[in-house]
């Protein structure tokens, strides 16, 4: 590997702040002593902001897998109907552990390149009273295309179904809005190590009133995840076992600098630097996965290349060569595709560095591209045209 600085641009894990891995490099306290609430009061209080929930955020020693697993097995019961959306490679894997957990999956097929239509949502859910649940990827970080939530919560209001509305926010959380409460989601899911620029190993599951009475009467085993359990040992800033101190340290103070910054500036920041990736694609002349301009991602762009060419080959001479980590094609997506992550803390000439490195790599590796994406980004980033 190259001297200098390894650019880290995966669609997460995300780059850590200095003032988060300071925050980190801490003694460890103890969890159940008096001096430990101080922290996870502010964390729990904070965290909810950042959910923009009034509603009780849960913080599992966990990837986003687990996140996933702790909000199915806690508010449905085996046999019971969830409604999935074939968004990609996330939705599918999620579709697998609703199915391993004796959910019955009732599954809309897509084509990777568009997030949930909520007319089809709607048509499903007027057909089939018995859906438990709807589960939506926020942002697909296999294609870099984000659904509109608020539509498919219209949808399921249109029809006035009864269904839990279940948010992955895994890669959208503190990237783009989502705001749970005013959006009407039951349960949001997320991680640590994408929009919170924190190390993997945290999951969240941020819990509203509908799920909690849901979970009181559902029959799914669980003793990990349990909800109440949590709760109950929240409510004076403990933890049922052993939390990540550690990364709650890290936690905290990645919260202050988001809340200091302010949640409308992270979004806007989020969304400048994904328009300035695509105006380089554009110039490029490359395809993006996302065909809906209304579905472009804040946190992730999925850039496609012609069917003759390698992603993965064009990865690995990007990374020997310039020492930058690409998000790589996953699923049906290998091979086809590479992504370029514009999330967590992040700013222009750190973007600037990526496209350099993309644009360089492309020439390369042979692949037919115009020159001059770069200079169409830094246009952007300047306040001139695209
Ligand atoms: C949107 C989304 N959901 C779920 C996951 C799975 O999370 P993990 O790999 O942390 O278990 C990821 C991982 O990147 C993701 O991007």
């Amino acid at each position: 590997m190259s001297p200098g600085r390894h650019h880290l641009q995966i669609p997460g894990p995300s780059n850590v702040p200095e003032r988060v891995s300071l925050a980190m490099a801490r003694a460890v306290i103890d969890h159940r002593g008096a001096e430990f609430p101080e922290l996870t009061l502010r964390v729990f209080r904070n965290l909810a902001e950042v959910f923009a929930t009034r509603h009780p955020v849960l913080i599992f020693p966990c990837s986003g897998t687990g996140a996933w697993e702790a909000a199915l097995v806690n508010c449905l019961s085996p046999g019971e109907k969830v409604l999935v959306f074939e968004t990609g490679h996330f939705a599918a894997l999620w579709k697998e552990v609703a199915r391993k957990l004796d959910l019955e999956v009732v599954w809309v097929e897509g084509d990777w390149r568009r997030g949930i239509d909520p007319q089809i949502a709607e048509d499903h859910l007027r057909r089939d009273p018995d859906i438990a649940a709807v589960l939506a990827m926020h942002n697909e970080t296999s294609t870099g295309v984000t659904s509109d939530i608020a539509a498919l919560r219209g949808a399921m209001d249109a029809c006035g179904h009864s269904a839990l509305l279940l948010v992955d926010a895994i890669s959208s959380l503190a990237c783009a809005p989502l705001p749970m409460d005013d959006w009407g989601i039951d349960v949001v899911i997320s991680g640590s190590q994408k929009g919170l620029m924190l190390p993997p190993g945290l999951g969240f599951n941020a819990v509203g009133e509908k799920a909690l009475a849901r979970a009181a009467g559902a029959t799914s085993r669980n003793s990990y995840w349990n909800w109440q359990a949590m709760l109950d040992n929240n409510r004076g800033g403990y933890f049922p076992y052993t939390p990540a101190t550690t990364l709650l340290y890290g936690l905290d103070e990645a919260l202050a600098m988001l809340l200091g910054e302010g949640m409308e500036n992270v979004f806007a920041r989020h969304a400048r630097h994904a328009a300035a990736t695509r105006a380089a694609l554009a110039g490029w002349g490359l395809e993006n996965v996302c065909v809906n301009e209304h579905e472009y991602s804040n946190s992730t762009t999925a850039i496609l290349l012609p069917e003759t060419c390698d992603a993965d080959r064009l990865r690995k001479m990007i990374l020997e060569r310039f020492n930058l980590s690409l998000g790589i094609g996953l699923g049906r997506l290998k091979g086809r595709c590479f992504r370029i992550g514009h999330l967590g803390d992040f700013n222009d000439l750190m973007l600037a560095g990526a496209l350099s490195g993309v644009e360089m790599g492309l020439e390369l590796a042979g692949i037919p591209f115009r020159k001059g994406g770069v200079n169409a980004a830094l246009r952007f980033l300047t306040g001139g045209e695209a």
